[in-house]
């Protein structure tokens, strides 16, 4: 699909449909593109269009203007309009028209200014709206071109730059969530790693042997039930000389539960048990197609969780790579054994930070449905650019308490620590396992468990992988001083 910028006037504009944003009930706006366009969209807004938010409405253009269709699409009320509100009828204008069959459809973006928004965000809802997953049934409709009309200027040239490399990198985590377990195992996930290998992007895949030497005791027990080698994928774009800030993302690409078997309803979705890991590979592609001022280092240890022979049982004693031993009550709460490796191998690189991300509990959801990340962590300034970069790409955060007293939830009689806490608090102590491996470092633990994956869909998201946290992580990273 191709997006650009360009200078003409909405009524010379050669397209399948022209998009114009309304906020309710008010049309005068586009009285400036002349009588008859006006004509027509008083007619359209007294009888089937309110202008509610995403509400839309396909009317023929007048004779007398090139576009051929107009697609009125409600913002709802002016004073309650935010960038999400854009985002979001930006992402059922487009697919709206999608379905319609419409090809060539345009922005125009007079509205915005008015509303102190950002074409950029009804673009940036527009793409993501359009994604689809068709690996595996194809897709007969679909746009191909987005003409955003604007005066080109750098600040609108730069902002629609960023948002093709955003938009794009969360469609390629999505892609990579979607993908069933069996063509996205440890390895091919490595493979789409190294995929992303630039002048500026190194990356690097430690195999079992190597991470073995490490000492990732805890990472490679989970490995040990499947036919699947681990592979443990690091990737580096130094965007600055200062000390890098460590993205870690969980990757078990199938989660069965291991020993401690999941029961059947629902497993099929444990194959995005990755999106952790695919929001980390989405940031660093992003951050590295942007020239971000950033030094980052993404950390994925992958694997498969499977009840085979050589399987990690309840009872087992394992050790990580800080030296800690680890007592497994559960093979279910595998996802915290390799982010702990990966965090004792991140404070290899002295960040200045460390940030994980993890389809990591149940209890996730339990507690913040799918509308919020669960977040903790043990340093307020980090904690509050993540909650600032929420608020403003709409993947909220929601701060839980790492109380010191939830470490006694997790004492073991024979090992340093228990990988569970029992029933209670079960999202929390998760967050105060890793805590205790995170030590002095600045850290901010990220549970997606409950937004990584979308059961019913919104006009920007279709349903399956969200591609969660590449955003949020993106603006945070692009915010931190
Ligand atoms: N991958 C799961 C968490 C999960 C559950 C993610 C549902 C998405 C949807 C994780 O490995 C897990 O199984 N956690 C256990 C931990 C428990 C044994 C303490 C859980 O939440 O049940
Ligand atoms: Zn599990
Ligand atoms: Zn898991």
């Amino acid at each position: 699909m191709n997006i650009h910028i360009e200078n003409v006037m909405e009524i010379d504009c050669v397209c399948d449909a022209l998009i114009l944003p309304v906020t309710q009930g008010d049309a005068k706006l586009y009285d400036t593109l002349g009588p008859s366009v006006s004509k027509a969209i008083r007619k359209a807004l007294s009888k089937e269009f309110g202008g509610k938010r995403n509400e839309v409405l396909l009317i023929p253009a007048p004779e007398d203007i090139r576009p051929e269709r107009i697609l009125l699409a409600g913002l709802g009320e002016k004073k309650n309009v935010s960038a999400e509100v854009v985002r979001q009828a930006g992402g059922r204008a487009a697919s709206y028209l999608r379905d319609m069959g419409m090809k060539k459809i345009a922005l125009s973006t007079f509205v915005f200014p008015h509303l102190d928004l950002l074409p950029m965000d009804f673009v940036e809802g527009s793409v993501l709206g359009l994604y689809a997953y068709t690996k595996y049934k194809g897709q007969k409709k679909k746009i191909s071109s987005i003409t955003v009309l604007a005066r080109p200027s750098e600040e609108i040239e730069d902002g629609l730059a960023w948002t093709k490399t955003v938009t794009s990198s969360v469609c390629f985590a999505r892609d990579l969530v979607n993908t069933p377990a069996n063509d996205m195992s440890p390895s091919q996930l490595a493979r789409e790693a190294l995929s992303l290998k630039r002048k500026n992007l190194s990356v690097k895949v430690l195999e079992r042997g190597n991470a073995l030497k490490a000492g990732m005791g805890a990472y490679l027990s989970v490995a040990k039930g499947s036919g699947e080698p681990p592979k443990f994928i690091i990737l580096e774009y130094e965007g600055s000389k200062e000390p890098p800030v460590v993205l870690v993302g969980k990757a078990v690409t199938f989660d069965s539960g291991g020993i401690s078997l999941k029961r059947p309803e629902g497993m099929e979705k444990m194959k995005y048990d990755m999106a952790g890991g695919a929001a980390v590979l989405g940031v660093m592609k992003a951050a590295s197609e942007a020239r971000l001022k950033r030094h980052l280092i993404g950390i994925v240890p992958a694997t498969e969780n499977l009840p085979g022979g050589k399987a990690l049982k309840p009872g087992d004693v394992v050790r990580t790579a800080c030296g800690k031993n680890v007592e497994i009550i559960s093979t279910d709460a595998e996802g915290r054994l390799g982010v702990a490796d990966a965090v004792c191998y991140a404070k290899r690189f002295k960040p200045r930070a460390i940030i994980d991300i993890a389809t990591l509990t149940g209890a996730c959801s339990v507690a913040l449905g799918h509308e919020a990340i669960a977040m903790m962590g043990n340093d307020r300034g980090l904690l509050d650019i993540i909650k600032k970069a929420g608020e403003a790409t709409y993947e909220r955060v929601w701060e839980m308490p790492l109380f010191e007293e939830y470490d006694d939830y997790l004492k073991s009689d024979i090992a340093d620590v228990k990988n569970v806490g029992g029933r209670s608090g079960s999202l929390v102590t998760a967050a105060a396992f890793l805590n205790q491996f995170a030590g002095d470092v600045p850290w901010v633990h990220l549970d997606i468990a409950g937004t990584a994956w979308v059961e019913k869909e919104r006009p920007h998201m279709p349903k399956g992988g969200s591609g969660v946290g590449v955003r949020l992580l993106l603006t945070a990273m692009r915010e931190m001083t």
